[in-house]
Formats: C-alpha cells, structure tokens, sequence
C-alpha cells in the first residue's frame, strides 16, 4: 500500500470513528440559538423525529464524501469533498445538539446508514471521478428537496430546528454547484430512483428508531 494510500485510509478511519461516535465538532456556531422551541409535547416529538432524519442523512453524509474522497483519482476534487465533508460535519454536530435539546436520541441504525454510504461512495468513487461527482451533485440535489419539505413539516415556533435545517439547505445547494463546475455528470434517471428508494427506506426508519 503506497503512503498516500494508507494516509487517506487512516484518514477515512478516523472519520468514521468520530462520525459513529457522536463526537463531531462543529466549526461554525449552532444557528437558531436564542430562537423559540416548540410548544406542543406533539410538535417536539415530530421535530424530534425529523432532526433523527436529519441527523441520520448527515450520517451518510459523513460516509459517502469519506467513502468518495478515498478512492478519488484527481487532487482537486478529493480536496473538494474533504472540504464539504467539514461543511457536514457541522450539520451532522448540529444536528446531534438538536437532538440533545429535544430529548431524543440518533438513530438505533447509525452504524448501518454509515456502512451503507461508505460502500456507495466508494462505489461512485471507483466509477470515475466525474461519476463520483454527479453522484455527490445528485445528492446533494435530493437533499435539498428533502429540506425544503422538512421546513414545511417542522412546527413554525421551531426556530431553532428551522435555523439549522435552512443553512443546511444552503450549504448543500452550494455543495451541489461545486460538483458540477468540477465537471459533475448528470446520472442516469434508473440509478437516481434507486438513490431515492434507499434514502426513503432511511427517512422512513429514522423517522421511529
Ligand atoms: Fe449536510
Ligand atoms: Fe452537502
């Protein structure tokens, strides 16, 4: 294994050690922080619920742009997603602060929606970079619906959740334009349906457990 090779292993390592272990440190602060907490015992539990999905997806996340970065052929690009890869783990150490705040717990199934991830980033990874990309900018594309549609679910007195989930949704818009000025290329429409199968199989879980 050459040394490069087995730095960006140790690295990929490390990563998910942090991931799966619930110690992400965020490099910005919390957004939303002073804003106002659901009134409702109902809403708290459905925020609590959806910021699990939140945190689940930002799981994978964490997964698929360490699972992309290893195998990525050009510099540029492997930095790229090292760089977003920081982007999300703020999401990922905001998200697991909401959850403290709720009273609920990550996902029974992390280690699961990790491992998955990780195996479709490198999948993606080892097809090619450009593929790898389009990948990422497909991602990051049904992220950002899937965010928009927790906005609209999320109680409105939920500010703080709210906070988080819209500069979330900004940052993974400007992930999705980074991938295509670095060339991204569009997936074909049967691996975009099964992108969103799985990542309805993960909503839907984490959603309870
Ligand atoms: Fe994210
Ligand atoms: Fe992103």
């Amino acid at each position: 294994m050459t040394s490069r090779l087995l730095d960006q292993v140790l690295i990929a390592a490390d990563e998910a050690l942090r991931t799966l272990a619930g110690v992400a440190v965020a490099a910005r602060p919390t957004p939303g922080k002073g804003g106002s907490d659901p009134s409702a015992d109902s809403e708290r539990r459905n925020s609590a619920g959806l910021m699990r999905v939140n945190h689940a997806g930002e799981v994978c996340a964490q997964a698929l742009y360490s699972g992309q970065a290893l195998v990525a052929r050009d510099p540029r690009i492997r930095d790229a997603l090292q760089a977003a890869g920081a982007e999300e783990r703020d999401h990922l150490a905001w998200c697991r602060e909401r959850l403290d705040e709720l009273d609920a717990r990550p996902s029974l199934f992390t280690p699961l929606w990790y491992a998955g991830s990780f195996t479709l980033g490198v999948a993606s990874g080892l097809a090619g970079d450009r593929w790898s990309l389009g990948f990422l900018a497909e991602t990051e594309a049904q992220v950002e619906k899937h965010l928009d549609g927790h906005l609209e679910r999320i109680a409105p007195d939920d500010q703080r959740s709210r906070a988080i989930l819209t500069q979330m949704r900004d940052d993974e818009n400007r992930h999705g334009e980074t991938g295509r000025s670095l060339g991204a290329e569009e997936l074909p429409q049967p691996v975009k349906r099964a992108m969103r199968a799985f990542s309805k199989v993960m909503t839907r879980t984490a959603y309870w457990v």
